[in-house]
């Protein structure tokens, strides 16, 4: 399976860090995995047309109805119009934020498909949860809760991101994410029968320094990368070490 470099832009953003992307183009113009920037929504089409397929593009949340009175939301059917071919969907910050459940992760999930939209569907204990001994038990609702029936690994990406890792430059042990990590891949399996090429990625606190050692857990294909996706150079480098 080709490995996922995704980076999150979360709320940062404006059409002069367009330049980023540029550089990172520039830097990387046949990179060996596949690149995916989740900008705001408002950067998507300047984006896609600076790209021009060169990298791919997603969106960081949608709503979970096709269209209609909403005021402030976006459907995935914007999101592809504007370039997307992914979302992110059930963030912790969403999550947090936006009091969003699994049922409303699974919600948007459907919508994502029906747009024709890859949804990456992020899970990951707190740190009081983790704590308690009760991560792997987090986890397993959150798999079946946030992810509806018709996952194939071509509509499906799993993030694992474990809350307490996010922004705060701390990460779980290898020991831990590879724990995660398989289960999350048996998880799959016991629902899809064959779940060996649904893309599993690691995120929180990914940084060039870690980047490689991240990458040799088992059943790690990838990074999903908040902060350090910002900066090309930085970018660029987590890049470079998924490709080997
Ligand atoms: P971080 O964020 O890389 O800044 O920790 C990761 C994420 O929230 O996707």
């Amino acid at each position: 399976m080709r490995r996922l470099a995704a980076g999150n832009w979360k709320m940062n953003g404006l059409r002069a860090d367009l330049a980023e992307v540029e550089a990172l183009i520039a830097a990387h113009p046949a990179p060996g995995c596949e690149v995916l920037i989740c900008p705001p929504a408002t950067l998507l089409a300047p984006m896609a047309a600076l790209a021009a397929g060169r990298l791919a593009l997603g969106g960081q949340d949608c709503h979970a109805r096709a269209a209609g009175a909403h005021t402030g939301d976006v459907s995935a059917a914007m999101l592809a119009d504007a370039g997307a071919t992914h979302v992110i969907l059930g963030h912790s910050e969403r999550r947090a934020d936006h009091g969003e459940t699994d049922a409303a992760v699974a919600a948007k999930v459907q919508a994502a498909w029906a747009a024709g939209l890859t949804a990456i569907v992020c899970v990951g204990e707190t740190e009081g949860q983790r704590d308690a001994g009760a991560t792997l038990a987090v986890i397993e609702a959150q798999m079946a809760g946030s992810i509806p029936a018709g996952a194939t690994a071509a509509n499906l990406v799993v993030a694992y991101e474990p809350v307490w890792a996010i922004g705060t430059g701390r990460t779980p042990t290898l020991a831990e994410i590879a724990e995660v990590h398989d289960r999350l891949r048996a998880l799959l399996a016991a629902r899809m029968g064959d779940a060996a090429g649904v893309r599993l990625l690691y995120g929180g606190s990914v940084k060039p320094g870690n980047a490689a050692e991240i990458f040799a857990v088992s059943n790690v294909d990838g990074a999903l990368v908040g902060g350090a996706s910002l900066k090309a150079a930085d970018f660029g480098a987590i890049v470079a070490a998924l490709a080997g």
